[in-house]
């Protein structure tokens, strides 16, 4: 494995950290705007339209996944058993289906990162039992988010909440800095050691967006080169905030507008 050298994650400038604010703010307008379109009948592929449509003329900004190494659309949608990175398009969401949207941003240079689940419908128990618990572990990752913690911590506290419902968590995906790059240094795994890992230090912005299987761990990449699935086929959740480090502990960057109004 490789091992997160200290000097090589950089803290964002207070103007910086501002920047990151107003992008991680649009990320999550985007999804506050579409969890009120989707529906079932709906195809992912119009999710996509409608939300580039709104990233791009509305807000004025760019959608960072469009061409990102390739991939050819502007969110990643993730049904049922597709972990992450699903590409958007003709697919037909129906009632029960479980759906996780990913936008991420670019304004004025910097990236805003966030994704959620979204259930079609009235989904099982299981299905719901399996969202509730990705959300709250991703919460609990982040509480632990304050100067002098290791990234270790976050990890380890992720896999034992996420391991203790019975569930898995995806190890060959993980969260990352964030900023003026997509994906930069650190690399922010889902599970570990406490007091293991980099140091967090303020100033440092990153994603925590732990993948949640109902089964095994175990993934497999499908042949479009991007859509990541569950091996066994079983449900998979994920949730997603970029987060910046203060000299408090943390500020979550991508707070709904729900989320803001009770902060
Ligand atoms: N938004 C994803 C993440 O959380 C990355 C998507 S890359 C793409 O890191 F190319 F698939 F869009
Ligand atoms: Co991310
Ligand atoms: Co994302």
């Amino acid at each position: 494995m490789l091992m997160q050298s200290q000097n090589q994650v950089q803290t964002k400038t207070p103007a910086e950290q501002e920047a990151m604010r107003r992008a991680g703010r649009l990320a999550a307008d985007v999804l506050d705007m579409i969890s009120a379109k989707v529906r079932a009948g709906m195809t992912t592929g119009e999710i996509d339209r409608i939300c580039h449509d709104y990233i791009v003329d509305v807000q004025l900004a760019v959608p960072a996944p469009l061409n990102y190494k390739g991939f050819p659309k502007s969110i990643c949608t993730s049904v049922n058993h597709v972990v992450c990175h699903g590409i958007p398009g003709d697919k037909v969401l129906k009632a029960g289906d479980i759906l996780n949207i990913d936008a991420t941003v670019i304004k004025d240079g910097f990236h805003g990162d966030a994704s959620r689940m979204f259930m079609i419908g009235e989904p099982s128990i299981q299905a719901r039992r399996l969202c509730e618990t990705g959300f709250e572990a991703m919460w609990r990752g982040i509480r632990t988010i304050r100067p002098g913690a290791h990234l270790g911590d976050l990890g380890h506290t992720i896999q034992g909440f996420v391991e203790g419902h019975g569930y898995s968590i995806v190890r060959e995906y993980c969260g990352h800095g964030i900023g003026r790059v997509f994906h930069e240094d650190p690399q922010v795994l889902h599970y570990g050691e406490p007091g293991t890992g980099l140091v967090l230090e303020a100033g440092m912005t990153f994603t925590v967006e732990p993948m949640v299987n109902a089964g095994k761990r175990h993934v497999k990449l499908l042949g479009d080169g991007w859509t990541v699935v569950t091996k066994d086929h079983s449900l998979s959740a994920q949730w997603e905030h970029t987060v910046l480090v203060t000299p408090e502990g943390f500020e979550v960057l991508t707070l709904g507008a729900a989320e803001r109004a009770a902060a």
